[in-house]
């Protein structure tokens, strides 16, 4: 039985991450699961988002997966623990931010003030400021709720205005701040980069994404069968399969079916 990777998220925002695992191992065999109906999970408490992925790695073990890629900062944050314990000896896991986190914070000072924007759940949840600090305890990590950026995504309002302002008001927050990086702890928020930028170049932008892709290529247990497959990628979403793949088009060509599972 040939073997995948599985790659998780609430929606979209996933692919960014997807990508990134596909230029790493190009010849890899994904299967991607967007959970469509729950999402955004951001919003969601932290039983609901431990339900809702724990019904995805259940089918994730039908499917044969071995290695599983929270390509989710929200899953990662309030889910990861319990989960891997449940999983352990079934999934090898890759959460997000516990994976990324010295990263994000390479190359900053004592003092120095790192910005993380990320949804409610994962802010709430100080998981970010916890794992840096484990590698610089001295550096103030400042984590910003960024409530709505997944649906500026989810719903392609690229030319909204007030989709612009709320972008507007998170940087300034940053800024006032004194931020020198902004960590996007969202896997939606690479896609809204052209707009941080438009309001904001001078902030460092780090996704952590390329990062955790290198780790998974590194870390992960996969037998040579995993390279044969020359870069198929399965996709799954839990509602609105046609929806997925328009607001995807923006970033991401989905060839070929879109999965519903329920
Ligand atoms: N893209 C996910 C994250 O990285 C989830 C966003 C959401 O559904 O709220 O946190």
């Amino acid at each position: 039985m040939k073997e995948y990777i599985g790659v998780l998220d609430s929606g979209v925002g996933g692919l960014s991450v997807l990508s990134e695992l596909v230029m790493t191992m190009p010849k890899g065999k994904f299967l991607y699961f967007g959970d469509t109906k729950n999402m955004p999970y951001g919003t969601k408490t932290p039983e609901q988002i431990y339900s809702y992925t724990k019904k995805i790695l259940q089918f994730f073990v039908e499917k044969n997966v071995k290695n599983v890629v929270f390509a989710c900062n929200t899953t990662s944050a309030v889910a990861y623990d319990r989960l891997n314990r449940e999983f352990s000896g079934v999934l090898k896991i890759f959460p997000l931010i516990q994976t990324v986190a010295k990263s994000a914070a390479e190359n900053l000072n004592d003092n120095d003030v790192l910005a993380v924007f990320a949804t409610r759940a994962t802010v709430n949840s100080h998981k970010y400021e916890t794992e840096i600090k484990r590698y610089f305890p001295a550096i103030n990590v400042d984590e910003i709720d960024c409530t709505g950026f997944v649906e500026i995504v989810e719903n392609r309002l690229y030319q909204d205005k007030e989709a612009f302002d709320l972008i507007k008001s998170k940087i300034d927050l940053a800024l006032s701040a004194g931020a020198k990086r902004v960590v996007l702890g969202c896997t939606h928020y690479p896609y809204l980069l052209d707009m941080f930028k438009s309001v904001d170049c001078n902030i460092e932008y780090f996704n952590p994404a390329g990062c955790l892709a290198k780790i998974v290529k590194l870390q992960a247990n996969l037998d040579s069968s995993f390279y044969e497959n020359d870069g198929k990628i399965e996709f799954f979403v839990s509602k609105n399969p046609e929806e997925f793949r328009k607001s995807a088009s923006a970033f991401f060509d989905i060839q070929g079916t879109i999965n519903l599972i329920d």
